[in-house]
């Protein structure tokens, strides 16, 4: 691997093999401890995070690497002073040994990568994808379901901006036997192409208007926030699907309740001290997959 653009680049061995990686990397961390001594990472972020550009960040300094960073590109770099964003990359790739990039561009992460002599690696390209992400997810879902073939997942809220939900379902198109329930507003739709990406690959897409529709025993639901920021109708005003005690209590004991965070009102408080609510694992879970990304691309490099 080289660099991470979107989903459509992972085969199923290559996320078995970060996942095989990622167990290493938490079970054994004492041997990674300089697995990137002398390299420098830089993160490069024109949008808002918490959860990517620190975890990023925490997975370099535990191997052993150093970060630069611009946590707000978009008014902290020249980008203000109207430099285009190659011409940023290829300056920030004389620094560093990798590029971990976040851009409200949909093409933003390719655009590096044709430009870039060190690897990029796509935080989020606007609406488009975030692939790592999506690796996270998968994994997660891995640690609670102990197999991926089969499952049913429900991916809710705004399917058509949410980035993590466009790259999470290329993944699992990679897994045999798949059902997909997207449950969105109308507006919110998940966009054609990857209904038509899915259909290609033998995965059953059924979506659906009301939580009800949504088998009790779905394995998985996969909530998403609104991505309020990226309407050009800015009053346009979205009723959320609200998962709350009383709404996950119609679905089954193993069913699983994830999230890529930050939520808003989607997700209600009372269920945090659900043993089904793993959104704060998955986040965790995020910083050692990312540990792995890193290892895969940068070590020994
Ligand atoms: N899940 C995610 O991308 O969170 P941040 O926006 O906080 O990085």
């Amino acid at each position: 691997m080289y660099h991470v653009i979107s989903c459509d680049q992972f085969s199923r061995d290559d996320l078995e093999s970060i996942f095989r990686l990622t167990d290493a990397v938490r079970s054994q961390p004492e041997a990674f401890r300089t697995a990137l001594a002398g390299k420098i990472v830089a993160t490069v972020f024109y949008e808002p995070s918490t959860r990517t550009r620190l975890s990023f960040e925490a997975a370099v300094l535990r191997l052993g690497g150093n970060v630069i960073s611009t946590e707000n590109a978009k008014e902290m770099s020249s980008a203000i002073k109207g430099e285009s964003l190659p011409d940023t990359i290829r300056v920030i790739a004389g620094y560093c040994d990798a590029i971990v990039l976040r851009h409200p561009d949909i093409r933003s992460a390719e655009v590096a990568a044709q430009v870039s002599r060190v690897p990029i690696i796509n935080a989020g390209s606007g609406s488009g994808e975030h692939p790592t992400q999506a690796v996270l997810d998968v994994y997660t879902i891995y640690q609670y379901k102990k197999k991926i073939d089969g499952l049913t997942i429900a991916v809710l809220g705004d399917l058509l901006f949410g980035r993590t939900v466009h790259s999470l379902v290329k993944l699992l198109a990679l897994y045999r036997d798949i059902t997909i329930y997207g449950l969105s507003r109308d507006v919110l739709s998940l966009p054609e192409d990857y209904i038509a990406y899915l259909a290609t690959k033998g995965v059953r897409y059924i979506p659906c208007r009301s939580l009800r529709e949504i088998p009790p025993e779905v394995d998985v639901l996969y909530h998403t926030r609104t991505q309020t920021e990226r309407f050009a109708n800015t009053d346009l005003q979205i009723e959320e699907f609200i998962i709350d005690k009383e709404s996950l209590d119609y679905f089954s004991p193993h069913t699983i309740l994830m999230h890529p965070l930050p939520r808003r009102n989607e997700i209600a408080p009372d269920v945090d001290g659900d043993k089904r609510a793993v959104f704060f694992a998955q986040s965790h879970y995020g910083m050692y997959v990312r540990m792995s990304l890193l290892h895969s691309i940068l070590a020994g490099r």
